[in-house]
């Protein structure tokens, strides 16, 4: 790991208030790393002690397998790029994007090359002599990506870049940085509470609350495998249902009236469990053992997908995506099937069963 990124048991008091508790996390050299959790959870504390910002209050962090707790932000071999651009509005976009080089001594003519080399990258060459004020939001954040990049950074850190900018404007400049990754191959990593934003541009998806990592990894195994019910409840939209159950027995459990299949290893005894189930996991059925029966609150149609909201027999709540089929109103009664393998348990404690 020459690029890659170590934090080991990193803490932050802001007075007497701890407000990240030990975390620790390993970043292969290259990889996307994305920080997603509520807001207040601590994603730009944790990515300001990264970039240098914010002093550390215990642990280390290590970059390119050097330790740089203690190093100034300029040391680090890192740039942020954060979602105010941050841009010098009387300059022009050559001058903001040349400042930095300029300010560490770097010749005129290897600035030119590297300003040059940058705007290319980011096809921002004809705007290289307005300044700012004459740009399009999402031409500023390119700047301000176009910036981080004249730095030649070994990690870029970006907190959520994205945030200021309308809805296709945000889908079209996640493709540009995904783009802009695979060209670089550098180490990213990227805050965001947008978990689209998570899914797709992530290598490794890190899933905070309340100052801890509740779970590390693919976007597909937080997604497919979520380690508890936060997880399971805050990575996918509409989010996972999570019913309260009672265990029936090996194999089984009681839920809103229903006695449901789950695998025999995870759910043996009597104990409280939740079940997990995805929206889009739901399928129409036709009465029988097994199956969940519900109510329709609402019915949506949004041209591809329809959502069902529903409420159980109990009065807890169900949200099923269709894909197909015919529209229906409020009141009809429904039930609900699923493949064994989409269920998701999970202990008293929220932990994962299966
Ligand atoms: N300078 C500070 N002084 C005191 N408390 C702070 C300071 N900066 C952040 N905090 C607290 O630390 C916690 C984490 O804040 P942080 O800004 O890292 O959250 P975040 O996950 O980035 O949230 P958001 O999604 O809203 O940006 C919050 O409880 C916040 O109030
Ligand atoms: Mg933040």
């Amino acid at each position: 790991m020459t690029d890659g990124m170590r934090l080991r048991q990193v803490r932050k008091s802001f007075g007497p208030i701890e407000v990240i508790h030990g975390v620790d996390l390993v970043v292969g050299e290259g990889e996307f790393v994305v920080f997603v959790g509520p807001s207040g959870c601590g994603k730009s504390t944790l990515l300001r002690m990264i970039a240098g910002l914010e002093e550390v209050s215990d642990g280390d962090i290590e970059i390119g397998g050097k330790d740089v707790t203690d190093l100034d932000p300029s040391q680090r071999g890192i740039a942020m790029v954060f979602q105010s651009y941050a841009l010098y509005p009387h300059m022009s976009v050559r001058e903001n994007l040349g400042f930095g080089l300029s300010m560490a001594n770097v010749p005129k003519a290897e600035i030119a090359v590297q300003v040059d080399a940058a705007a290319k990258i980011l096809k921002i060459e004809p705007l290289l002599d307005r300044r700012p004020g004459q740009l399009s939001g999402g031409q500023r954040q390119r700047v301000a990506i176009g910036r981080a990049i004249v730095r030649k950074p070994q990690v870029f850190l970006f907190d959520e870049p994205l945030s200021n900018l309308d809805a296709e404007l945000r889908v079209s400049m996640r493709i540009e940085i995904a783009r802009l990754h695979r060209e670089l191959g550098n180490t990213m990593v990227y805050v965001t509470h947008d978990q689209t934003e998570a899914m797709t541009l992530a290598d490794k998806i890190v899933v905070l609350r309340d100052g801890v990592i509740e779970q590390v990894g693919t976007p597909r195994e937080v997604y497919e495998h979520p380690a508890n019910t936060f997880v399971a409840g805050f990575i996918g939209s509409p989010r996972m249902n999570l019913l309260d159950a009672a265990g029936q027995g090996a194999g089984k459990v009681l839920a809103a009236g229903a006695e449901i299949d789950v695998p025999t290893i995870a759910a043996a005894g009597s104990g409280k469990v939740t079940v997990g189930l995805r929206p889009e996991h739901l399928v129409l059925t036709a009465s029988a053992p097994g199956t969940l029966k519900a109510t329709v609150d609402f019915f949506e149609y949004l041209g591809g997908t329809r959502y069902l909201y529903c409420q159980l027999p109990d009065g807890q709540s169900l949200v099923a995506e269709q894909r197909d089929g015919d529209d229906l109103a409020a009141g009809e009664t429904v039930h609900f099937t699923w493949k064994p393998k989409d269920l998701r348990l999970f202990n008293p404690q929220g932990l994962k069963l299966v």
